[in-house]
């Protein structure tokens, strides 16, 4: 057996994954043995490759769909991050022991936390209620706004997500339908996109153009890899400050990095080498050339 070390990106259809391109050349630039690769399998074999992950050989990786929810029932260990979102993304192997975080919260924080100022002064809208809205509410609980309003095309799903966060949110919050939430959307100081909405050419925007305004911050978690789509275009135009699914997939990187590896993430290197993947900048708040 050789004595490389791996992590791996556990998932289906992977294949255009750019965590291989983020971690390899750090593992290299740090002189460290060891890989980064796809664990791109079924539901079948969901446990034969979570096997794979507990050998001697693996540091853990990290967790995308539709498994983020699935690898709880493996874990030996979980954040509270995870308990409250009920999902994982990374997984620390730990001597065949897994430990579980969630670090698209951590990215979103680490985003958020750049511009605490503005999100404390005002309220935020998520519009969305799937497993990112919780992700960003978990992050909002760390840097908090005035109130939280959750939008949702089927507003029962946005009043499910509000009721289990109210437990542990310290701000007022509360339920829309998407379709109504005009007020809440031009009153917010920061908008998160966490539908599916964007993700490909010609996708309408979620939010309303007439909700987009200079100052105002806009997370969008889509992204494409080829373009900015309909809601980063309209908010740049509008003169918001956005941060894009690029960054988010960025940000995610160093946090992991950190976690399977117990070294400090060189992470303009990181953001570098994403750049050099996809062709473009991730926007992070109109501060776009910095890591
Ligand atoms: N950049 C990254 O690294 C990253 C990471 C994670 C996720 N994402 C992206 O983020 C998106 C959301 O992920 P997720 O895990 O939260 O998915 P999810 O759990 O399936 O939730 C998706 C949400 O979007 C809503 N939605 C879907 N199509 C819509 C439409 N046409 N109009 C209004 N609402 C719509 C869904 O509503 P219903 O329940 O009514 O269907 C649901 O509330 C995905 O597209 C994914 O690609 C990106």
């Amino acid at each position: 057996m050789g004595t490389t070390r791996h992590a791996f990106l556990l998932g289906e259809h992977i294949s255009h994954s750019l965590s291989p391109a983020i971690h390899n050349p750090a593992y290299a630039a740090l002189g460290l043995d060891y890989e980064f690769g796809l664990l791109d399998v079924p539901p079948a074999r969901l446990q034969e490759a979570l096997a794979r992950m507990r050998r001697p050989d693996c540091l853990g990786g990290n967790i995308t769909m539709p498994y983020k929810r699935d690898v709880l029932a493996a874990a030996d260990e979980c954040s509270e991050t995870v308990r409250r979102c009920e999902a994982a993304s990374l997984m620390i192997n730990r001597n065949g022991r897994f430990i579980l975080h969630n670090n698209a919260v951590e990215a979103i924080a680490a985003c958020r936390a750049r511009r605490a100022a503005t999100v404390a002064k005002g309220p935020a809208v998520i519009v969305g209620a799937g497993g990112s809205a919780a992700a960003m509410l978990e992050a909002l609980r760390r840097v908090p706004p005035t109130r939280i309003v959750v939008l949702a095309r089927r507003p029962e799903a946005a009043k499910a997500l509000v009721e289990r966060a109210r437990a542990w949110l310290p701000v007022p919050i509360e339920a829309g339908h998407l379709a109504e939430g005009g007020r809440a959307l031009a009153e917010a100081a920061v908008i998160f996109n966490a539908t599916s909405l964007g993700v490909h050419a010609g996708d309408p925007s979620p939010v309303p153009r007439e909700a987009l305004r200079p100052g105002l911050l806009v997370y969008d978690i889509v992204y494409q890899r080829e373009a900015l789509n309909t809601l980063q275009a309209d908010a740049l135009a509008a003169g918001a400050l956005v941060c894009d699914g690029m960054r988010h997939i960025f940000e995610q990187g160093p946090f992991s990095f950190q976690m399977l590896t117990d070294r400090e993430a060189p992470r303009q290197l990181m953001l570098e080498s994403l750049i050099a993947a996809t062709g473009r900048r991730p926007l992070d708040w109109g501060a776009d050339g910095a890591a």
